[in-house]
């Protein structure tokens, strides 16, 4: 969200004549009164969150409100391919620089690979920029440090878009926590279960190189650490983790490069045919002259080096300890979820898959009734069961609305929830050693 104060102070910085120079802040962005102007937003990184959340539903919903006027990406391709999915005229750019110089936007969307997004950050921030970062904001403690030096440094704003604190029943389980109605929590058991599909999918591209997304202890779990850390109003200080490869990756007799030359089809049960997406073949499979990113890659790649199961134990400042455990290759795909209080439990579970189904939201009462909690149906549009919608209202047109769940979720909540994963996968490499946040960064 574009701060008024803020853009006051950069308009009268660059009219009072101050030099630049002095904080490598470039005349780039601009800052738009967000009450009166619409909102003149780039993005950088133009594949499928991109394109679609930050693209096309942006258009769709909030058009009267936000004008994206530049689309910057390595792939010229992808970027020509997006901005017709998108349906807009604004430029596209290869060169970030060139892009925040020549659209001159208030606000820098970014929605690139994990393991990149600290560069933008920095360097949209350092040309006078908000910014919008998709989770997780950063995959190591020394990409966290610079964007926590260059915020100061600058004084711009960044907003972390963790949609994940918009679902229903997350935002209903909030409310029960702050009416205290399980007493105090003494901890948390949140198991993450990714199938044989989407659990598959984190495997075939760029999220399987610990170098591109910090493993999936940063590139998912920060959802999950995020809506923990947001859940218990609480600040995490001390990691424990173990994690291993034991599914995907190596564990196969066979593989090849990708799915559609692959000479194993008939017995693989894990091969995909990109070509069947349309969407895919856009901003995929006809790019790839460009970078040659293949979409398919093989699930069974020998240079896999994440995990594929993994567990977290974390200890918060205010004595809770959070149990969270992920695995990846699983029948079904949810989340079972419970809080320990003194009390009482909430249990929410959320899973389906193979006629199999729980998806309740239960308060249990020490000595007391269990009962299912109801959750009230508002507007529900965009992806993820209208999370994102929640989350594009919250950030385009509720900027001078009341919070009272604290859904806006600022540096500081992306910075720890990134730091939970990255002192996860330190812990692993050191043999389980325990981690401290503090440690690993100043805040
Ligand atoms: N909040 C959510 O629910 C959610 C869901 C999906 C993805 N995401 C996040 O969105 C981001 C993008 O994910 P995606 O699924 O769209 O990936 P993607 O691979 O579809 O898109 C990434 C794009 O970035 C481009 N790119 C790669 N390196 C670049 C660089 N150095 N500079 C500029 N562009 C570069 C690629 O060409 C591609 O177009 C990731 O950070 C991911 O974690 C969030």
């Amino acid at each position: 969200m574009t701060d008024k104060k803020e853009s006051i102070t950069r308009r009268d910085f660059v009219a009072g004549g101050a030099s630049l120079a002095a904080t490598t802040v470039i005349a780039g962005c601009t800052n738009a009164a967000q009450t009166t102007q619409k909102i003149k937003m780039a993005i950088v990184g133009t594949g499928s969150r991109g394109s679609f959340t930050w693209g096309q539903e942006v258009v769709k919903g909030y058009s009267d409100v936000v004008e994206i006027v530049g689309l910057c990406d390595i792939n010229p391709k992808r970027a020509a391919a997006a901005q017709k999915l998108i349906g807009v005229n604004a430029p596209i750019f290869t060169d970030f620089d060139r892009m925040i110089r020549e659209t001159r936007p208030d606000r820098v969307t970014v929605t690139t690979p994990d393991g990149t997004h600290a560069r933008y950050i920095i360097r949209a921030m350092e040309l006078g920029c908000d910014v919008m970062s998709e989770k997780p904001l950063c995959t190591d403690e020394q990409q966290c440090q610079a964007i926590l030096d260059a915020q100061k440094k600058t004084g711009k704003h960044i907003t972390v878009t963790f949609n994940a604190r918009h679902g229903l029943k997350d935002k209903r389980v909030k409310e029960l926590l702050m009416q205290k109605a399980i007493g105090e929590v003494i901890s948390v058991d949140f198991h993450e279960y990714l199938d044989t599909s989407h659990g598959a999918d984190y495997f075939r591209r760029w999220h399987r190189k610990k170098e591109n997304s910090g493993t999936l202890l940063v590139h998912k779990a920060s959802h999950h650490f995020d809506q923990a850390n947001w859940w218990l109003d609480s600040t995490p200080v001390e990691v424990m983790a173990r994690g291993e490869l034991k599914f995907y990756g190596r564990n196969n007799r066979f593989r090849a490069t990708n799915c559609r030359i692959c000479p194993h089809k008939q017995q693989c049960q894990f091969y995909w045919d990109v070509t069947k997406n349309p969407r895919y073949v856009k901003l995929y499979t006809e790019c790839e002259s460009e970078d040659g990113y293949l979409r398919d890659g093989c699930v069974w790649s020998e240079d896999i080096d994440i995990y594929d199961t993994m567990s977290v134990v974390v200890k918060y400042e205010n004595g809770v300890t959070l149990n969270y455990t992920a695995n990846t290759f699983l029948p079904y795909e949810g989340q079972s979820i419970s809080f320990n209080g003194t009390k009482g439990r909430i249990d929410y579970h959320d899973f389906r898959g193979g006629g199999f189904r729980n998806d309740e939201l239960r308060l249990t009462r020490s000595f007391g009734k269990s009962e299912p909690v109801t959750v009230t149906e508002e507007r529900r549009t965009g992806g993820h069961g209208g999370a994102d919608g929640s989350l594009h209202d919250l950030i385009f047109r509720g900027a001078q609305q009341p919070d009272p769940l604290g859904l806006r979720a600022d540096l500081r909540a992306g910075a720890l929830a990134s730091l939970i994963g990255i002192a996860a996968y330190r812990s692993i490499e050191r043999g389980g050693q325990i981690i401290k946040i503090n440690e690993l960064v100043k805040l």
